[in-house]
């Protein structure tokens, strides 16, 4: 995919902050130091233009990036992450929920799930309540250039048979290596009819 411009919109906690209902939305969730802002980089073809860091809990609003004038691309904050209250916790998940929601332009969901780890309870939660509420899924693993191939394939099995999809299903990604970004891209293009 071809990026000719990619922009920060705004960040925003409330729906009247969002931006205009104008273009073609998808959202990242997964646990919080994922790689959720990540991923938008390397689609984007930005280092930072979606702020990341070790530590999780970088992101804590929703955040808004519009790409060729025509997709808007959503930061969350993630879920799973230890070190805030219940009170913050339960914040979020409001925040989150309201957005996924109510966003009417909102054309998918994108969750990213840790390639080297076995799904978390709250990885499946969010996963059965997308489906639930018929969002189209975009399932990526990702972290990949942390494994060795074989490895890679075992717990891609291991993802698959806890969630319950065909191993064809989640795309094989890493920020790092960029290896498949032109796949979520081929697939962000089909749940957009682009
Ligand atoms: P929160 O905003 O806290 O919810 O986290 P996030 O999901 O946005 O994660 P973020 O993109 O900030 O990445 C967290 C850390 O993981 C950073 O140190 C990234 O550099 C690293 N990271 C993200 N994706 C990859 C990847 O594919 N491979 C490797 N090796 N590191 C990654
Ligand atoms: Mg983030």
């Amino acid at each position: 995919m071809k990026i000719k411009s990619a922009e920060y919109i705004l960040s925003a906690v409330k729906p009247h902050q969002y931006p205009p209902e104008e273009f073609c939305e998808v959202a990242f969730v997964g646990r919080s130091n994922v790689g959720k802002s990540s991923i938008i980089n390397t689609l984007a073809n930005r280092k930072n233009i979606a702020r990341t860091s070790g530590k999780p809990g970088k992101t804590q609003t929703i955040n808004f990036y519009e790409v060729n004038n025509s997709l808007m691309l959503v930061d969350l904050p993630g879920y799973g992450f230890a070190k805030v209250s219940k009170q913050q916790k339960a914040g979020w998940k409001k925040m989150i929920e309201s957005y996924l929601l109510k966003r009417t332009t909102l054309k998918g969901v994108v969750q990213l799930i840790d390639l080297r780890h076995k799904p978390t309870s709250e990885d499946q939660d969010m996963f059965a309540w997308l489906l639930e509420n018929k969002f189209p899924v975009l399932l990526v693993a990702t972290k990949s250039d942390k494994l060795s191939n074989n490895q890679v394939q075992k717990n891609l099995k291991e993802l698959c048979n806890t969630l319950g999809v065909p191993k064809d299903y989640p795309i094989i990604f890493s920020a790092l290596t960029k290896v498949g970004r032109e796949e979520v891209w081929e697939s962000l293009h089909g749940l957009l009819e682009m």
